[in-house]
């Protein structure tokens, strides 16, 4: 039994590390890093800080970057590469 419950622990740790670590990955490979700095915080004025930001506010940010509600064209072109990865970079961003 208690081999069991340790096996189910395990189990579980491991699955929220992949879900953390595939939004990082995600916000690192497309390249907003290079924009919006290291784990989100931006060295650069003109790119907003985007770390310890709402998770669901960043969500949103990122689907009216796609669907055009909210016009930048740096960011109109980016969001679309974020598709089916929006609450993954979201969650990143909210917990650093
Ligand atoms: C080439 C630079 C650049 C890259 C790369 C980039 N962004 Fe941005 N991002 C910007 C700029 C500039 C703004 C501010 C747009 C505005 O003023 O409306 C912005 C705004 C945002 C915002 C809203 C922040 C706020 O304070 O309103 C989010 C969320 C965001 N970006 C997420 C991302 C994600 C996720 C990626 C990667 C898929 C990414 N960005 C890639 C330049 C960039």
């Amino acid at each position: 039994m208690k081999k069991v419950l340790l096996v189910a622990a395990a189990a579980i740790s491991m699955g929220s590390f992949s879900v953390q670590a595939s939004g990082e990955a995600m916000y690192n490979n497309l390249g907003c890093s290079g924009c919006h700095g290291a784990g989100g915080n931006s060295m650069v004025p003109s790119y907003p800080s985007l770390a310890g930001k709402d998770a669901g506010w960043i969500f949103d940010q990122i689907k009216a970057f796609q669907d055009g509600s909210r016009v930048d064209p740096t960011m109109n072109a980016m969001a679309p590469m974020a598709a089916g990865h929006e609450q993954a970079i979201a969650d990143f961003l909210s917990g650093k």
